[in-house]
Parts: C-alpha cells; structure tokens; sequence
C-alpha cells in the first residue's frame, strides 16, 4: 500500500477548510487514554476556549464527538420529547436537516418558510410565533446553502417572550463570525471544527444556556440517543469523569491547538479580518460584474460568499478548472440554487490579503475557460 500523500488543495468551499500546521501536528503528539488526568487538562482548555468563541459563560459547553450533524442531533435529541412542538425557521437545506431529525424524534413539526438566500425578520419571526405556540424554535444562524445569516435577536426575542427554547445551527459561523450566545439569548447552539475553527472534522462544539439546562435536568425521558446523551456526556466530562466512550483524544488536540491560534489572533480580531475580507472579496467580484446571491450586504455570511453563476456559464466546469489547474475546491449551489451560485469561503488562514489574490488569479481565468468555451457552443 506504501505512505500516504493526499493532493495540497486550497480550500475556498464551505467545509473543510484549510488548516495551520500547528493543528497538524497537535494531532501527532503522543495518544493518552480517555480518562487520563492529561485529557481532562485539555478538555478543560477545549471548553473556556469556547466559551469564548461561542461569547458566552455557560458551563455547559463541551466539544461532542462527531461532526456538525452529531451537535444537531445532540440538540434535537435532547430537548424533544414526543410531541413537543418544534418550529422551524427554514430558509435553506440545513433548516431542512433540523426539520427532519425533529421529525424523526416525534416532534409536532412546523415550519416558517422563506426562499433560499433570505432571513426572517423579527416580525415575521413573531407572527410564526404568536400563530404556532412552539416550546421549542429552531434557526440556522448561518446558512451554508444560501451564504445569508439570520440576525438572532430577530428570533430569540419574541421566541423568548413566548416562553420557547431556542436551537441555533452555529455550524458555519463558530471562529469567523460573532454568535455572542449570551448577548443573542440563543439556548443551544451547535457547530463543528472544520470551518472556521480551521481544524479537522470531528467534533461538535455545543453549549447549552442556563435555562435549557435546567429544562435538561428536569427532563423525565432519557434521550433515545444514549451516545448524544448530554446528561451521560455531563458525566464524563464533568467533575464524575465516569467512561462514556472513548473520546477522539487527537481530536481534542487538534482543537485546543486551533483555539489556542485563534486566542493569540484575539477573537474580536479574528472575526475583523473576516469581516475585512469579506468586503475585499465583494468588491472584487463587484468590480468583476458579478453579483452576490444575498442582497443585503447587512445579511451576508462573512466567511462564506455565495456568487452567482454569470449567465450562460457552466458552474461546474469553473469548478474543474479550479482544481485542475490550480489546485482550488470552491462549493457548488444545491437544491433551488443548483448551478446558479458558487460557494466561495474565505476563512482561516486563506482569510488574508494573498489568499484573495490566490483565489482571485485562478477564478478569473477559470471563468475565462469556461466563458470561451459556452461562446463556442
Ligand atoms: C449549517 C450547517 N449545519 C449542519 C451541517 C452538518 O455538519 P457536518 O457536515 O459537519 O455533519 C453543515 C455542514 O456543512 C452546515 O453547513
């Protein structure tokens, strides 16, 4: 079989993105046991780190083993009893994924709808609300499929006011864009490690506010998912440190050394140079003629740039080119917006002044192959 040697790819998609070489090789450092005292001192470092990228104090935050989905389901599975009325604010596919798992765990399921690339205002939010009665609301704060961010305020607030819960789907936004989960009164949010924390895939922050864990601890039902279990997981990571399963320790290297870096950055001055190429990023594709998909420069995703396909141009051909020749992955539109958006992260460390250049030289030679080619048709 001999070594392994994958292709060096720049990732400019949504997911993953590129990594430091300092997380690399935390994730070569010497393997420990999952109860080891050692273990715990990281994990310990995993959770004040984010706490502070998630902006919030609650003590119940933890890195779940799993992907992205695995905090959702986390989030789902925890708080959905049979019957319990979920509303879902849907304005994209992994809306959709939230609305599914609450089905599959019984939840009197409804929906608030929207087309792909718009956000619910606070009113809008209100009148779902006031109209459906949910105990519990679901929201994707950042919207990988669209590139739209949903302010969470607009939600949280009349949410609150009607006495619900509230999940948000941090997955794209963790480490590149403030969530400030206090501030924004989110209850539980979810995320993964492979996009703007620029590590590895694998684990799921998750925190839970004060309220949702109360509401956790009074819960009668166990949670039918035993490894999602928050209260088994309080067990193994908290004071009892009792076996759960044996956790991704390379893993939680990986992430300490990730937030480590973004600690040293500073975290306010992470998400400014986010924000500060992102407006590079939109000027340049505006200079280009092209046109954002998102309409309202307020409510586009910093760290994921959804653009539209230009007229008469073969997305996916821009896309192999891209990767043939310059070694770059960009994102494809799905659902409603199949070949009509690109879906360009800038996060990380390509989230710097070179990286736009990088991506910039190829992509306009990427769409002049694929211009040429549709003129010749
Ligand atoms: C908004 C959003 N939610 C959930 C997920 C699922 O995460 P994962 O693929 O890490 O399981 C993704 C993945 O891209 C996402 O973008």
């Amino acid at each position: 079989m001999g070594s392994l040697h994958p292709p060096r790819r720049f990732l400019f998609g949504p997911g993953p993105t590129q990594i430091e070489p300092r997380v690399y090789e935390a994730m070569s450092k010497p393997m420990v046991g999952y109860l080891d005292p050692f273990f715990f001192q990281v994990n310990e470092e995993v959770r004040t780190g984010l706490q502070q990228v998630f902006g919030t104090k609650n003590d119940l935050t933890l890195a779940i083993s799993g992907t992205g989905s695995a905090g959702m389901e986390a989030a789902v599975s925890n708080f959905v009893d049979p019957g319990t009325k979920l509303l879902v604010f849907s304005a994209g596919y992994f809306a959709e994924r939230i609305a599914e798992m609450g089905r599959r765990h019984g939840a009197n399921l409804v929906r608030a709808e929207k087309p792909w690339g718009e956000v619910f205002t606070e009113a809008e939010a209100r009148e779902a609300i006031e109209r459906e009665k949910p105990q519990l609301v679901a929201f994707v704060h950042a919207e990988t499929s669209t590139g739209a961010l949903q302010p969470p305020r607009w939600i949280t607030k009349p949410a609150h006011e009607a006495g619900a819960l509230v999940i948000a789907d941090c997955v794209t936004s963790l480490g590149a864009t403030p969530i400030r989960v206090d501030e924004s009164g989110i209850d539980m949010a979810f995320s993964c490690t492979q996009k703007g924390l620029s590590c590895p895939p694998g684990l799921a922050p998750f925190t839970v506010s004060p309220r949702a864990e109360e509401r956790l601890r009074a819960r009668k039902m166990a949670n039918p998912v035993w490894y999602l279990d928050l209260k088994l997981l309080m067990e193994y990571y908290g004071s009892m440190r009792r076996y759960h399963h044996t956790a991704p320790v390379s893993n939680f290297y990986a992430l300490r050394e990730g937030l480590a870096a973004i600690l040293e950055e500073g975290v306010e001055q992470r998400f400014d140079r986010h924000a500060r190429m992102h407006r590079d990023f939109v000027r340049r594709i505006e200079a280009m003629g092209l046109k954002m998909h998102v309409t309202d420069p307020a409510l586009r995703l910093p760290n994921l740039n959804t653009v539209r396909v230009p007229e008469g141009v073969d997305d996916q051909q821009v896309r192999r080119t891209l990767m043939a020749e310059h070694d770059i992955e960009i994102g494809a539109g799905f659902g409603p917006l199949a070949g009509k958006i690109f879906r360009i992260g800038v996060m990380g460390p390509l989230a710097t002044p070179q990286g736009l250049d990088l991506f910039f030289g190829a992509f306009e030679r990427s769409l002049a192959v694929a211009g040429a080619s549709a003129a010749r048709m």
